[in-house]
């Protein structure tokens, strides 16, 4: 049995990953090993390629790859409530784009037999991000009208469908090319941040505000974002991806200078908090979320993979890549073609 994975030898462009071939790892004390259907690469994949994930502790070399799912083929003899046989998903920062993993028991949630595997990936990060941010976070109800960040990308699109599900008025910002499919497929209105006129149109449709805005991208749009809620309204805060963009790879001058934008962000949304305005301004983190509450975790996932086999939520699939494939993945993701979710599907 072979363990290709996808190596990383120094941070910096795709360039610096390789497709090896290695011996299958052993799962030590609380770990079991899985065999992994499929990951994804997504943009956090990136940032951890390039060394600013602020997560991160690792160094290179090591295995990318987020999330990943499959089937537990080997198990530590302390692990208590998984065994050999157990279909399983993880979010586990690096080493799903490989053949094999080993993980801790804690970091699992079982997926069901008849969810596929590849779109049962693309809730493991953003899937569930997407469904926390709108169901615990934003609180959306049935009818607000929300605004929509990055509508084209994998947790912006699954946004998209919580809001049409919810029968949400929606707004969205994408590239242009990405709008003639949302608007079909959401009623959603879309903007294209690449326009000229981006902000003065964003002005216009935010007359009357919104319920919730869900942002990842930009101290100048934190600050609409906040400015166009309604009273009672709330902003949703998850990266600041512009900057993130911005930065080829990590250096202490870039790594500080994005950090001190994440900062700006956290500071903006206490302050936001405390002016009595009635409306609130959140950060969400999904792995402080699943740290915290480890039993909300596996229950939204039931609940993700609960809608996409009932055919309710369809996870958007830009395409399928093979493992010695992630190079491409990596590229074509970074290139800003991909609308959806970049998915590695393994044939063992
Ligand atoms: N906080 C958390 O727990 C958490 C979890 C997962 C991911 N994240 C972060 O969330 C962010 C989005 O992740 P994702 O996987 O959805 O990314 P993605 O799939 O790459 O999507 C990015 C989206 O951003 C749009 N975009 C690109 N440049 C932009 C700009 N300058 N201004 C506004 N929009 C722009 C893209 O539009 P077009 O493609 O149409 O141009 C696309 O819709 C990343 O920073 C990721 O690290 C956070």
């Amino acid at each position: 049995m072979k363990n290709r994975v996808a190596m990383l030898h120094a941070f910096g462009d795709a360039s610096e990953i390789e497709v090896e071939t290695q011996v299958l790892p052993t799962p030590i004390s609380g770990q079991v090993r899985v065999k992994i259907e499929a990951s994804t690469v997504n943009a956090t994949d990136i940032f951890i390629r390039k060394g600013i994930y602020p997560l991160l502790k690792e160094k290179p070399p090591f295995i990318l790859g987020y999330d990943f799912v499959g089937t537990i083929d080997s198990v530590a003899p302390d692990v208590q409530d998984f065994a050999i046989g157990n279909r399983v998903c993880g979010i586990i920062m690096t080493g799903g784009n490989a053949d094999y993993v080993c993980c801790s028991e804690s970091l699992l949630t079982l997926v069901p037999q008849e969810i596929k595997g590849t779109l049962a990936a693309c809730v493991n990060l953003s899937g569930i991000t997407a469904y926390q941010m709108f169901v615990h976070y934003a609180k959306v109800k049935s009818g607000d009208r929300i605004l929509i960040h990055g509508g084209s990308g994998a947790i912006g699109d699954t946004l998209l469908q919580f809001g049409k599900l919810n029968n949400c008025l929606m707004v969205t910002t994408a590239s242009a090319s990405k709008h003639s499919f949302i608007k079909k497929s959401y009623g959603a209105t879309a903007l294209d941040y690449n326009d000229k006129d981006y902000w003065e149109d964003l002005d216009f449709v935010a007359l009357g505000g919104f319920d919730a805005v869900f942002d990842f991208t930009n101290q100048k749009s934190f600050n609409r974002s906040y400015k166009y809620l309604k009273k009672g309204g709330r902003l949703v805060t998850y990266a600041v991806y512009s900057s993130a963009l911005a930065i080829k790879y990590k250096t202490p001058y870039t790594f500080f200078k994005f950090g001190l934008d994440f900062l700006l962000m956290m500071l903006k949304l206490k302050w936001w908090n405390v002016i009595p305005l009635g409306k609130s301004a959140l950060f969400y983190g999904s792995t402080d979320s699943r740290n915290q509450y480890p039993e909300r975790h596996n229950k939204d996932m039931r609940d993700l993979f609960k809608l996409i086999g009932d055919g309710v939520l369809v996870p958007l699939i830009y395409k399928e890549f093979k493992i010695e494939e992630v190079v491409d993945a990596h590229c074509i993701l970074e290139s800003g073609q991909v609308h959806g979710q970049i998915v590695i599907k393994n044939v063992h």
